[in-house]
């Protein structure tokens, strides 16, 4: 496996492949068993897998949801490698923002809804980082997570808008045993948050929006954010929380399925 910092590095590397497939895997790090899905599924369909582990600091409204973003490169590595990854680019802030940077994708409508009210700016980071990554590593398909419903949509429309050639490959959401949708941020959880966060699956589970409201208001230590139906590709169930300092995001299917 192959890690590369630089653009000019990564497609040097590339430029052997061109003739492949090639699937590119976009992540944050801090990789768990949902990051992993998405790597085994770019394993199985591509001759290629490159996947991206920038934390973007973009996307970040509050700027101490950035600091505490858990970062453990060496481990992500191994489990990259492990997962069959043949090449992580990993730049640095600078290498994707160099001084003077100043163009940026705005998918608006979408990225202004749901996460977009209490994240302002987030999918306008979020399409700009995806785009730049894929105007550098030029991949044939782009593998999504069904956890983060809107950053699905928001990038379904930056493909049809920019009449991106690539396939957009979108995989369930991993769970943990209990029902908690895998998150980075879990960890931040203590044990007794852990257990009023785990109101959200079951809220969401209900499959409908008012009871699924009933359920989260009448939960002791949550703040809900929103919890609606959206008419996304496939229509979801909804749901923010607030665990003490800790944010969740959630969504089921509700017709048709995840991929
Ligand atoms: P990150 O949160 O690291 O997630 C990377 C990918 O893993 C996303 O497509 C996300 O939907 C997927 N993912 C996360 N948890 C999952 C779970 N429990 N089950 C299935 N997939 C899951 O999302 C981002 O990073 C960033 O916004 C990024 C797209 C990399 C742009 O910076």
């Amino acid at each position: 496996m192959n890690v590369e910092r630089g653009i000019g590095g990564l497609r040097e590397l590339l430029a052997a492949r061109r003739s492949t497939s090639i699937g590119l895997v976009p992540t944050m790090g801090a990789l768990h068993e949902g990051h992993l899905s998405l790597l085994h599924a770019a394993r199985d369909e591509c001759d290629t897998v490159v996947m991206s582990l920038f934390v973007n600091p973009a996307q970040f409204a509050d700027e101490s949801d950035l600091d505490r973003y858990p970062h453990d490169e060496e481990r992500d590595f191994e489990l990259a490698r492990d997962a069959g990854v043949d090449v992580v680019f990993a730049p640095s802030a600078d290498e994707m923002y160099p001084p003077g940077f100043q163009t940026w994708v705005e998918v608006t409508e979408l990225g202004s809804m749901l996460e977009g009210v209490h994240r302002p700016g987030h999918f306008r980071g979020v399409a700009t980082i995806v785009l730049k990554l894929f105007a550098i590593v030029r991949p044939t398909a782009l593998y999504f997570g069904q956890k983060d419903a809107q950053q699905v949509e928001v990038i379904r429309r930056l493909i049809r808008d920019f009449a991106l050639d690539v396939e957009l490959r979108v995989l369930p959401t991993v769970r943990d045993a209990d029902g908690l949708a895998l998150s980075s941020r879990n960890a931040r959880l203590s044990r007794s948050e852990r257990e009023r966060a785990l109101v959200l699956p079951r809220a969401l589970a209900t499959g409908d929006p008012e009871a699924a409201r009933t359920l989260l208001e009448s939960s002791n230590g949550l703040v809900v954010d929103y919890v609606e139906r959206v008419d996304f590709d496939p229509p979801v169930l909804a749901g923010a929380v607030r665990v003490g300092s800790t944010r969740l995001i959630d969504n089921i299917v509700l017709e048709g399925d995840s991929t």
